[in-house]
């Protein structure tokens, strides 16, 4: 242990634990059972199937979910084409701002009852869903509500018009923010949309469907289908979808491109990411300390953009590691409904497994692995945040998106070490730059092969700044005006 290591633990006998501080769950209520949102109504699937969406936190089952056939993806196709035809893409833009507008109020006025349930229903801690996920998608709707009108000046020159009927399909870590993230420039450009959120979160979006309906969009605008991989690889496969945005894991991205090569389907796909936070000698470190925390371990690593690995230069690598243990000791694991919560519940008993996995993986690649000793919940399905040191830039750790509270470290001696050991990966969605010199941010981030570089800050997102990513992290970009391109023909 070096001379720092000591004096960062000397904290270790403080006492984090809080009284519980739980969100309630009085204001809420959820159906037992959830029909498929189609031409403005909500229909019984074809199959009269259904399947359970389960809390991770309690492994108690929340609601039944519609299980969305060929035949349900088609209905809502043909909805949406026709809302399309017959409303909304001939629709004044500025009339499709105002109803954009008014799913961002609507949303706003329901913002407390769409955290809780985005917290249920997926295992997030409260204070993410309360204070990212739902007030960020909100500004989505807001933020593309006010293009509707203007889209026309974001291409200057060119004439520009919908595309047509998009489907969309998303995963569980952020359900209603990615909602959002498709759903809004879809609709402001004209598009009508057929939407299908994850089967372990599908919650939200039905919430979404009902905010829809309130807020009086023409029928069949947003048609949103509920279901597994066969329901989402319906809405890939089917013949009269125009364009196809993806978010997911990178196995499933390139079964997509492999269904849509040779068709003129256009397609946006947000893969997966290996994000490296590289902080240098001359960083404010407890500052860089706490991005790395909000980087990997908030929201249990459950971010395609999360900072999974950590480059830390060596002369203060020892330093960093002390302190990043003590506030490890401090990040509180469990009830994700309780406010004073850090790491909620892994989003599924497969993801667990995944991640427990690599831990696994990690240990016989000769890695060293440091765990907080925090207490976890017996029931549910949790990760205590992880560190492995003592790994090699080939081990399956640093190159494999992980997806859990689980972060590699590796050091560097300069500036072009740290720069290839960060690209050195098949992704390239983000990335993280820790440094007092304002110069070394620009050399260092216009080195990066990574879509998304923040600098002395990590995991900060707004409407008007494009994201996606290099390589295998995915095509094209959403967000700000380079997400109006995918949903427009431009001529
Ligand atoms: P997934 O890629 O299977 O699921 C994402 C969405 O795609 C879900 O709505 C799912 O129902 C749908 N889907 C599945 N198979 C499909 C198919 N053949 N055609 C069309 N849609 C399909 O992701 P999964 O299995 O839940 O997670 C596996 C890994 O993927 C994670 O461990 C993580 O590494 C990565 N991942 C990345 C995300 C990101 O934000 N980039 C989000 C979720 C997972
Ligand atoms: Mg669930």
């Amino acid at each position: 242990m070096s001379s720092n290591d000591q004096e960062n633990s000397l904290n270790f006998n403080t006492d984090w634990s809080y009284s519980p501080a739980p969100e309630s769950t009085d204001h809420v209520t959820i159906k037992d059972r959830y029909d498929l949102f189609i031409g403005g109504e909500f229909v019984a699937p074809a199959s009269d199937k259904y399947f359970t969406s389960m809390n991770p936190a309690t492994e108690e089952p929340l609601a039944e979910l519609a299980e969305a056939g060929a035949e349900d993806v088609d209905r809502a196709v043909k909805a949406a084409r026709k809302a399309y035809k017959q409303n909304w893409s001939g629709l004044a833009p500025a009339s499709r701002g105002k109803y954009i507008y008014r799913i961002a109020r609507i949303l706003q006025e329901r913002a407390r009852e769409f955290a809780v349930v985005e917290s249920m229903d997926g295992g997030k801690p409260i204070r993410e869903s309360r204070d990212i996920d739902v007030p960020l998608a909100a500004a989505h709707f807001f933020y593309y509500a006010g293009w509707a009108d203007k889209v026309d000046y974001a291409f200057p020159g060119r004439k520009t018009g919908p595309v047509g009927v998009a489907g969309q399909i998303i995963p569980w870590n952020f359900p209603l923010l990615m909602a959002a993230w498709k759903i809004a420039p879809a609709l402001a450009c004209g598009n009508t949309v057929v939407l299908k959120p994850a089967e372990t979160t599908p919650l939200t979006a039905m919430l979404l469907a009902e905010v829809i309906a309130e807020a009086e969009l023409p029928p069949g605008v947003v048609n949103i289908v509920t279901g597994a991989g066969k329901t989402g690889a319906a809405i890939v496969d089917h013949p009269d979808i125009d364009k196809i945005a993806f978010t997911g894991s990178t196995e499933v991205g390139r079964i997509i491109q492999k269904a849509l090569a040779g068709t003129d389907t256009r397609y946006t796909l947000e893969l997966g990411g290996k994000a490296a936070n590289i902080i240098f000698e001359d960083a404010a470190l407890d500052q860089a300390v706490e991005g790395i925390v909000n980087g990997i371990f908030f929201n249990q690593g459950h971010v395609c953009c999360a900072g999974s690995r950590l480059l830390v230069q060596e002369s203060v690598a020892d330093d960093v590691l002390g302190r990043l243990k003590d506030r490890m000791e401090t990040l509180i694991v469990g009830d994700p409904l309780d406010k004073n919560t850090d790491i909620g519940a892994i989003n599924s008993s497969m993801q667990l497994e995944t991640i427990n996995k690599y831990l696994e993986i990690g240990q016989q690649e000769g890695a060293t692995m440091h765990q907080s000793s925090c207490a976890l919940p017996d029931k549910g399905h949790w990760c205590r945040p992880t560190v492995f040191t003592g790994v090699a830039q080939s081990h399956r750790i640093v190159q494999e998106e992980i997806f859990g509270p689980v972060l590699a470290v590796q050091t560097f001696r300069t500036v072009d070490e740290a720069v290839a050991k960060a690209n050195n990966t098949p992704y390239g969605l983000s990335g993280g730059v820790w440094t007092d010199k304002g110069a070394k941010i620009f050399k260092v981030s216009n080195q990066m092969r990574a879509g998304v570089v923040w600098a002395n800050t990590f995991n900060k997102f707004d409407p008007g700044s494009p994201f996606g990513g290099y390589k295998e992290s995915g095509v094209g970009r959403e967000g700000g005006l380079h997400g109006l391109k995918p949903y427009l023909q431009l001529a």
